[in-house]
């Protein structure tokens, strides 16, 4: 038993592990399923703190580019590109300061949603 004990704590902590420090994005979109809404996306812009770098009408930082404007770039192959930044920015650009927040599609639809309806531009 006590040989086993180290293997049995192997076999259990490894799957958290695995779920913790690279979960794959059919667990994220399992476990993060939001309601997608503009009140959702604010909720979760506020709570990832994209305002810490970026302006979103008229509020938060500017040590990134503003996401006013965004809202018109989400149709189509740019659409796309816009959604594979936000949900892993380091596999487009290695050395960014935007972190990969790991969100859902649900997560991801919500904030794409907030930012359209507060977007100045529109
Ligand atoms: C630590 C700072 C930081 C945080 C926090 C951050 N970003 Fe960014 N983001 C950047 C930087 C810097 C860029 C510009 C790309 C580059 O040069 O690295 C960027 C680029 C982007 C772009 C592409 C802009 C464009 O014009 O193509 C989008 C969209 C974006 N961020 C959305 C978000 C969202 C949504 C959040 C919150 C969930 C967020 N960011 C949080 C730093 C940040």
């Amino acid at each position: 038993m006590k040989r086993l004990l180290p293997l049995l704590l192997l076999a259990l902590l490894g799957p958290i592990a695995w779920l913790t420090l690279s979960p794959p994005q059919a667990w994220l979109d399992r476990v993060r399923r939001v309601e997608v809404t503009p009140a959702e996306g604010q909720r979760l812009v506020e709570t990832y703190g994209c305002l810490d770098c970026h302006r979103i009408a008229g509020r938060g930082a500017l040590k990134a580019p503003s996401l006013d404007g965004i809202s018109q770039r989400l149709e189509g192959a740019e659409g796309e590109q816009v959604r594979r930044w936000i949900m892993n920015p380091k596999r487009i650009k290695r050395d960014t300061a935007m972190p990969r927040f790991r969100l859902s599609n649900t997560e991801l639809e919500a904030i794409l949603l907030y930012l359209a309806s507060v977007d100045p531009q529109r």
